[in-house]
């Protein structure tokens, strides 16, 4: 199991709000590189799919709705305790709680839409990648 890689997606309210430039320089000149890199929309489907251990919490379905409502941009990061450091920098869940000058803070707007995904486990980040990117896309 990789320790050094984790999952991002940039979430629609980012993406229409034009904050993907801001937010991959913020996470390149942390120290991440990027391995994997795709510009794509999930279908209601493929966004039930990703969050399918969620299913039973009471915003899944508006989870969903959300995450297929738009653009997202997927990528696969590496760095030395990648999951863990990547966690800091997007800062907590609700952005109203992200420390000041994480991603959350800055560029979130809800627990909803709060701009940027990052798994959670070492486990989560191999499953998450793999769902978006074939071998020849990881570099
Ligand atoms: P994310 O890291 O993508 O993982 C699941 C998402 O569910 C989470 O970010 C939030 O955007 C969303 N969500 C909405 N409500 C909640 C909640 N009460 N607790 C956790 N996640 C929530």
């Amino acid at each position: 199991m990789d320790t050094n890689k984790t999952f991002t997606m940039i979430k629609p309210d980012a993406v229409a709000a034009g904050h993907i430039g801001a937010i991959l320089d913020k996470i390149t000149k942390s120290g991440f590189k990027i391995v994997a890199l795709k510009y794509t929309m999930l279908s209601s489907q493929k966004a039930g799919q990703f969050y399918e251990v969620h299913k039973d919490r009471p915003f899944y379905k508006d989870l969903v709705s959300f995450m297929s409502s738009g653009p997202i941009v997927a990528a696969i990061l590496e760095k030395d305790n990648a999951v863990e450091d990547f966690r800091k920098l997007i800062g907590a869940t609700d952005p109203a709680k992200a420390e000041p000058g994480t991603i959350r803070n800055l560029f979130a707007k809800s627990i909803d839409a709060n701009a940027v995904h990052g798994s959670d486990s070492d486990e989560n980040a191999a499953i998450e990648g793999s769902f978006f990117f074939s071998a020849f896309e990881k570099f």
